[in-house]
């Protein structure tokens, strides 16, 4: 049997868990089947949607000892490159439907924001804007351009010029900031107050819900389509976090529809950018100071969202963190994959779910205390493919066009 890559790792198990603790009504107002269909109806409306592919890994799946891991790859999402496709954008379209509608003092649907020349045209005098360490900035740059507003994305210190050179693609302007996310979350912040411009945040705080709601919506549509493909209900799932809405998405989808028979949870952070670990341990959101210095560019976040805590405090089973050096083997076991897996592209953020995955299903005590055996299936979340291409080749030793080739039979 392969022989699977071992580092260490940490997991805790969440003394807050709550087995029977039903969804309930407040969880409900913010994310829910209702409003994912809403999501759903808008999203599947724009030009490029298709569902993305789920893979399953059965090759890998044996070397760890479960029934199953499927690996739902966004790598492909509207040409984007990752599933914040989904967030970003869907939160400006309900941010211009609900702005236009207040101006003119009655509702505005999506489909006459994108149909009516009058409200494309108003649309071009509303600048939105946010931080990013990339992805989310694409998605939110990608979504004013396509309908029609304008968009300022701010990136702090550290964010390659690859990832710039991505979002400006989109017609935004996109501007530097010194310091690490947290840093260039407040200046996107401040800037907006001065100009009037909005603010469309994958991360919330006080006085700051609507709109992070809104992205974890768009989210949603990603748990669904790989649920509607699976053939088992997963009895796992493991999902890498930065400020954990991502996370809290997935967690919420399954608890809201069976709050008994929800998978067992593991949020999977970077060992040095691990808010929601130290949070659950501490059993208080507490931020997490410093260079946030991991590979894992889109999960370096120090502040865990409140949104999402509302979800993850009671909902995730453990909270895990595996070191940069754990992600960059997962990604070279896809680039490179056992007999039977496709050959998957999945960048440094993508993995750390799987990477988590393999080393707990490897250490004994890890296992049992996630109930991981051989009648296991497990789901996990391949966030996004090679969104800094650079960095992509100089990890795995191959570009992911290089990788695609070398894995085509033909
Ligand atoms: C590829 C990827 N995966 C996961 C995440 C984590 O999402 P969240 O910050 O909502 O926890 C991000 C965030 O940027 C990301 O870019």
């Amino acid at each position: 049997m392969t022989q699977l890559p071992q580092h260490p790792f940490t997991l805790l198990i969440n003394p807050r868990f709550q087995t029977v603790e039903p969804y309930g009504a407040h969880r409900s107002t913010l994310l829910s089947a209702s409003a994912l269909a809403q999501a759903q109806t808008v999203i599947t409306s724009w030009p490029g949607y298709t569902v993305t592919r789920l893979c399953a890994l059965p090759g890998l799946a044996h070397a760890a000892g479960v029934a199953s891991l499927h690996y739902k790859d966004e790598a492909a999402r509207f040409g984007l490159g990752s599933f914040k496709a989904l967030g970003g954008a869907y939160a400006v379209a309900r941010l211009l439907c609900r702005e236009l509608g207040q101006r003119l003092g009655r509702s505005v649907s999506h489909a006459e924001l994108q149909s009516d020349p009058a409200l494309r045209e108003a649309c071009a005098d509303i600048t939105v804007t946010c931080a990013t360490d990339g992805n989310h900035g694409r998605s939110v740059a990608w979504g004013a351009q396509m309908l029609g507003c304008r968009c300022v994305i701010y990136i702090h210190a550290t964010v390659s010029g690859g990832r710039r050179e991505a979002i400006a693609r989109y017609g935004a302007q996109v501007v530097r900031t010194a310091g690490n996310y947290d840093d260039s979350v407040q200046q996107a912040d401040r800037d907006a107050k001065t100009n009037g411009w909005f603010v469309i945040s994958d991360t919330s705080y006080p006085g700051y819900m609507d709109i992070p709601r809104d992205v974890m919506q768009g989210y949603q549509l990603m748990v669904h389509e790989a649920v509607s493909a699976l053939r088992q209900w997963p009895t796992h799932v493991f999902v890498q976090a930065g400020v954990g809405g991502f996370a809290a998405a997935v967690c919420a989808y399954f608890w809201e529809r069976d709050a008994v028979q929800r998978p067992v949870f593991v949020v999977v952070e970077p060992k040095r950018a691990d808010c929601l670990l130290q949070s659950a341990r501490a059993g208080e959101v507490v931020a997490v100071k410093g260079e946030l210095d991991t590979l894992m560019a889109g999960l370096a976040c120090g502040e865990v969202s409140l949104l999402a805590w509302d979800f993850l405090a009671t909902g995730a089973n453990a909270f895990c963190t595996i070191p940069d050096a754990a992600a960059v083997d997962a990604m070279r076991l896809l680039a490179s994959p056992q007999e039977g897996d496709p050959v998957i592209v999945a960048g440094e953020s993508a993995v750390a779910g799987l990477a988590a995955a393999l080393l707990i299903t490897q250490d004994p005590s890890a296992r049992a205390s996630l109930g991981l055996g051989s009648d296991s299936h497990v789901l996990l979340f391949g966030s996004e493919g090679d969104t800094d291409p650079v960095l992509y080749e100089q990890l795995v030793g191959r570009s992911a066009a290089q990788v695609l080739k070398d894995g085509d039979p033909a």
